[in-house]
């Protein structure tokens, strides 16, 4: 079976990582990554690579930025060509950025199958570029791969066929545990944030990136405020993403005096501040499943989420914009009286195994 992976913007890294493994596993299965481009930044892209151990793409299509229509347009008219020349089986594509969209959209009008891993997942905003993705994508994909039973739920209500939909657990978590295990064996000191941790004892992390909560000026100086509250009791560091910083830069906003805001970091380097961190704040999707995982207490700045066992039983709570909920919640988390939560089901890092045997599976309905 001939698979092409898609792999774009930074969190699909972590996702195709653990699935190029199981496949590597399987002698039937022979797989070609093509990396659209949608990151294109060292410290975006080509730093996951070499860390998390993926083999360099097949195809590079060099997209780079640009609208939501131009950056699609660009990836679709360039994979139609890969297509063309590889004639794959099957495309597997992973989460919800415009590459995911765009690659699946061009197979699906080849007549090639497609697979979704992350499918199903439903935040119900469809102001989120992300919901219009997946919406898309599900309504097209052949094969569902499924991380929490409410994706199970959307995918039925959307009438989906039950031999098509797979809930398998998360290949993210997987990419998790198994860099978890590599970070325990090297040494504290090789870290650049182990200096940071010597000194101090508690601290919580940022990540901020989402256009609803970026891209406006009063809702991001609002945040700002908000988190200059939180520093005079509690240093934050915060890796910014371009669009945070050049928005930052545009609206004339400066970072609190206990913020040290630093570039976007590697995986290994990042994961060694948040999983010792007091707490984490985000709106980014990954993090608060990761966060729940390694049972960190996260507070996701969105009224919503696509994600909803991260609140149910993991250690997530969605405290919006609101400033009071906000506040309380960061205070139960400095008393010790947060949520310890439990492991999702099948979050157990066997995930892209079961992703490599359903598909060997399904191979005889290709
Ligand atoms: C994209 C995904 C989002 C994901 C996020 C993770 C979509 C619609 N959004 O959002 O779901 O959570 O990635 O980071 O696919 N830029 C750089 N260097 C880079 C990449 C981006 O400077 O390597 C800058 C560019 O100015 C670009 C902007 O950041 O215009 C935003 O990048 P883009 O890929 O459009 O969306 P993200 O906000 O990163």
């Amino acid at each position: 079976m001939k698979i092409i992976m898609i792999a774009g913007a930074r969190p699909n890294f972590m996702k195709i990582a653990p699935i190029a493994r199981a496949f590597d596993a399987v002698s039937a299965i022979q797989y070609q990554i093509v990396h659209t481009g949608q990151h294109y930044d060292q410290n975006m892209s080509d730093v996951f690579f070499t860390e998390l151990g993926i083999r360099q793409p097949d195809y590079h299509l060099g997209a780079g930025g640009g609208s939501h229509a131009q950056q699609t347009g660009k990836i679709m008219t360039a994979f139609e060509t890969i297509c063309e020349k590889e004639t794959p089986d099957l495309v597997l594509v992973v989460g919800d950025v415009n590459s995911t969209l765009a690659c699946s959209i061009v197979a699906k009008k080849m007549h090639i199958q497609v697979a979704h891993v992350e499918a199903g997942l439903r935040s119900f905003d469809r102001d989120m570029p992300e919901e219009i993705n997946r919406m898309v994508t599900d309504a097209i994909s052949d094969l569902f791969f499924v991380t929490e039973e409410q994706g199970m739920v959307n995918l039925e209500k959307e009438g989906k066929s039950p031999d098509s939909v797979h809930f398998v657990g998360h290949v993210m978590i997987d990419n998790l545990y198994y860099q978890l295990e590599k970070l325990h064996q090297m040494p504290k000191e090789s870290f650049a944030s182990h200096a940071y941790k010597s000194e101090h004892r508690e601290y919580a992390i940022i990540t901020l990136h989402r256009p609803s909560n970026v891209d406006n000026p009063e809702t991001l100086t609002h945040i700002f405020q908000s988190l200059e509250t939180i520093s005079n009791s509690l240093p934050l560091v915060f890796p910014i993403h371009p669009r945070t910083r050049s928005n930052m830069e545009r609206f004339g906003i400066t970072p609190p005096a206990n913020m040290t805001l630093t570039e976007p970091l590697s995986y290994m380097e990042f994961l060694n501040l948040w999983k010792d961190a007091k707490m984490v704040l985000t709106d980014s999707g990954g993090l608060q499943e990761e966060t729940t995982a390694l049972g960190v207490p996260c507070l996701t700045i969105r009224e919503n989420t696509e994600r909803p066992i991260t609140v149910e039983q993991g250690t997530n709570e969605l405290v919006g914009l609101s400033r009071e909920k906000l506040f309380s919640c960061v205070d139960s988390i400095m008393k010790g009286q947060w949520k310890t939560g439990q492991k999702p089901r099948f979050w157990d890092g066997h995930a892209a195994e079961r992703i490599a045997q359903i598909l060997m599976k399904h191979q005889g309905r290709i």
